[in-house]
């Protein structure tokens, strides 16, 4: 096995240090995170100073549970956990992403990296369950690849009710399981005024911001700036919308997500291939997307990026 810190393309996985029972707290803390979790929110920092002293001196090979730190530009957003079986063959997976960060795919990608380095040290099967309804980690080991093995109906007493609980397992001959291309597709709505929009979206449907672009200062705001014209993600539960702001309208856009530069390239040399018009070969856009566009006959634009590497 390599050693630790692994790159991934857009994180770190890495050993727990001291310096980050202050973030594991915050992120920890959050009823939102621990709500289907064995753990009781908050978690103090005398907690989580005692966990991350533990997690920082286990060794990753040995039986028990070992946990994974997981980095973004510097900062701790969240950890894989893996509990290895005293036989070194069998391995259970849990996972926890601070809030802000959630529904942008890094989850994914830290547990990818994760079962790469179990399944590289000859582990024949990853187990998992969750609340059944906690949705969004059932997705995400559907989107891995885990096969849904059962519902155990009221096996759990959790916060006062019993609650189902959902199985999966991944064996290491499934393994890796394809990446898709495109795993999203998610529409760009004209608006007229993003403020007035973003008021609507957020203070009355309870949508969150995933990101705001200002037109204007051709940046991405901070979480304090005020709203400029431009272009904002909303994003609540499964539906994710592209509010943009111009000053002509343009036709109907979506946005199809691609997880690759690679697959970005596949795609353009597939749909060119078979004599679809591309408008827009592959590029680095000024937003930092690698991005190519094409449009169907009705003109609609599909945008079809990735995050560069
Ligand atoms: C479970 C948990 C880690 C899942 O987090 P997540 O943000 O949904 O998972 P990812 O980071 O992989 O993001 C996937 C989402 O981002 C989108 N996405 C954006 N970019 C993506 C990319 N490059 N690749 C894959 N998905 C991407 C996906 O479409 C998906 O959105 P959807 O759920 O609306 O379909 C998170 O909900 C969590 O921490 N919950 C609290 C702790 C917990 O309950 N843990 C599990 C205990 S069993």
């Amino acid at each position: 096995m390599s050693e630790l810190p692994v790159r991934t393309e857009r994180l770190v996985v890495r050993r727990f240090a001291a310096g980050d029972v202050a973030a594991f707290a915050a992120y920890r803390s959050d009823p939102e995170v621990s709500r289907y979790q064995s753990w009781d929110a908050p978690v103090s920092e005398v907690d989580a100073g005692r966990l991350v002293a533990n997690f920082a001196a286990a060794e990753e090979a040995a039986p028990g549970w070992f946990q994974y730190a997981v980095e973004l530009a510097g900062e701790l957003i969240g950890d894989v956990g893996i509990g290895l079986h005293d036989n070194g063959m069998q391995a259970e997976v849990g996972f926890t992403l601070a809030r802000p960060y959630q529904g942008q795919g890094y989850a994914t990608e830290a547990v990818r990296c994760v079962l790469d380095r179990v399944f590289d040290a000859g582990v024949h099967r990853v187990s998992a369950d969750c609340d059944a309804r906690n949705t969004a980690s059932a997705k995400l080991l559907e989107r891995l690849g885990f096969r849904r093995e059962g519902r155990r109906v009221q096996h759990t007493w959790a916060n006062g009710e019993w609650t189902d609980d959902l199985l999966f397992g991944l064996l290491a001959t499934d393994w890796p399981s394809p990446v898709p291309a495109i795993y999203a597709c998610r529409p760009n709505v004209l608006v007229r005024d993003l403020s007035t929009s973003l008021r609507f979206y957020r203070d009355l449907l309870g949508f969150g911001v995933g990101w705001r672009w200002s037109d204007p200062s051709g940046r991405f705001l901070a979480e304090d700036d005020p709203d400029e014209p431009g272009t904002a993600l909303v994003v609540r539960e499964g539906a994710h919308l592209i509010l943009t702001q111009v000053a002509d309208a343009h036709p109907t856009r979506l946005h199809l997500d691609v997880n690759t530069t690679t697959q970005v390239d596949d795609l353009f040399a597939e749909w060119h291939g078979r004599g679809a018009t591309i408008a827009e070969p592959p590029s680095v856009r000024p937003w930092g997307m690698y991005e190519m566009r094409l449009h169907d006959p009705d003109g609609t634009v599909l945008r079809v990026s990735a995050h560069p590497a």
